[in-house]
């Protein structure tokens, strides 16, 4: 027997995780941190800000921010051991592959202080991945492109820092761009955390054994690489450059995705939980025209992908299926027009969605009913046979 799901025999896994951090109404479109609806975050708080909460399930004081940032700022050095890691990889390697390699490798220089059950370790190994983690994808940018790794500056804010380090080199001094500062910070926010998606599934899974912060986060990165996961992003912009390069309309386009012609799909579109707007991705989307705008930048892409929602939407077969635009659909556009490659989409995303994957760690550390992950199965197997001349 094969190709049996669970689900044929109405078999239904109940054994749902809880969790205080963030609340999701798929069918209204409701996302809210902490009890924070995320339009408000996004309009008002910052990547820092929103990670406090996340963290510790209060908005931070502005000294309690300040201390933080602060510490933050003080752990973003690389040991210069680990930035010559870099160099035993070929320029062409994925970013992401770079990102999670670098975050386990980041845990050989704190053994003996990473120990899950000491809280003062994990304290500190989370400033270290807040702080260390954007350092180490803007050095696999800079990998990417054969360009000098920067030092971080401790005078800059972290999302300034950040840009910095993958668009700053050391023949000029490097002038961050406010529009894209303020966009990133949003789009950062946006990512910030998701529930039980399969990434931070994945860390909460991977730390349920008692590994640490660093294999556990490693691991969600992995996760996270796969193009029906947070490579949609990168996904997205190659799927319009093809569309845009072969000439193809969107509507033929659009015949061949319902077609399933050779498994192509709508990337950007569709959700697990979503089945109705994706709440990041209107916001996402009210904000590119505006943001390529202050850029400067004319993308036809953005039209492209404009009119390519136009059409689904109108279109019974994504209506029937409640198949409606994600986080994705428009992320990569903006990050294009600041400048970063396609490539670098997916780390961002990663970037994101850390202090998410902290948070959910801790919640999973912290809570004495945790177990040891081990999800159910239904086993639809051959039943007991010999084995020929046994008996
Ligand atoms: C993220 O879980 C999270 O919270 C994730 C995330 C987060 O913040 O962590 O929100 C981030 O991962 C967003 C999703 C990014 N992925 C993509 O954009 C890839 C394209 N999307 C699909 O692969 C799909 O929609 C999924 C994987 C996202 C969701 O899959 P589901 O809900 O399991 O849907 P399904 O596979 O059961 O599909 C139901 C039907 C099928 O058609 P039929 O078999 O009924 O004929 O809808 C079709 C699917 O073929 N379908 C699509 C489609 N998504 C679903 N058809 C064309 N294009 C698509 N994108």
């Amino acid at each position: 027997q094969t190709g049996y799901t669970s689900l044929d025999y109405g078999f239904v896994n109940t054994a749902a995780t809880k969790s205080a951090i963030t609340f999701i109404d798929g069918d209204q479109g409701i996302l809210r941190y902490r009890g924070y609806p995320i339009e408000q975050l996004a309009k008002n708080s910052t990547y820092l800000e929103v990670a406090w909460l996340l963290l510790y399930g209060e908005l931070p004081t502005a000294d309690e921010l300040g201390e933080w940032d602060d510490r933050i700022r003080h752990h973003t050095l690389l040991h210069e051991d680990l930035k010559r890691f870099f160099s035993s990889l070929p320029h062409t390697a994925h970013p992401m592959s770079v990102l999670s390699a670098a975050t386990a490798a980041l845990s050989t220089y704190y053994e003996g202080q990473s120990d899950p059950n000491n809280p003062e370790h994990v304290e500190l190994n989370t400033i270290r991945l807040l702080a260390k983690l954007p350092v180490i994808a803007a050095y696999a940018h800079k990998k990417s492109i054969g360009q000098a790794f920067l030092y971080p500056d401790n005078s800059l804010s972290f999302v300034d820092n950040f840009l910095r380090l993958n668009f700053g080199n050391l023949a000029e001094t490097y002038q961050v761009n406010p529009v894209t500062s303020r966009a990133l910070e949003r789009l950062l926010i946006l990512h910030e955390d998701h529930e039980q998606n399969a990434s931070t599934s994945t860390v909460r899974l991977v730390g349920s054994t008692g590994a640490n912060q660093f294999s556990s986060i490693s691991a969600g990165i992995n996760a996270l690489y796969g193009p029906l996961h947070g490579g949609a992003n990168e996904a997205v912009l190659d799927m319009l450059a093809r569309i845009q390069d072969s000439g193809e309309s969107v509507q033929r386009f659009v015949e061949r995705v319902k077609n399933k012609e050779d498994g192509v799909k709508l990337m950007g579109f569709g959700h697990r939980v979503y089945k109705n707007y994706d709440p990041r991705a209107k916001l996402v989307k009210e904000s590119a025209d505006e943001i390529l705008a202050e850029l400067g930048v004319h993308d036809p892409l953005l039209d492209l992908a404009q009119e390519l929602e136009q059409v689904a939407l109108e279109d019974d077969y994504f209506k029937e299926r409640r198949l409606y635009p994600n986080v994705d659909f428009y992320t990569g556009v903006i990050y294009k027009a600041m400048g970063f490659p396609t490539r670098m989409f997916t780390p961002l995303f990663a970037i994101g969605r850390l202090p998410g994957w902290l948070a959910h760690w801790r919640e999973m550390q912290y809570d004495p009913q945790t177990k040891i992950g081990r999800p159910q199965q239904l086993y639809v197997g051959a039943g007991e046979r010999n084995y020929p001349g046994s008996v």
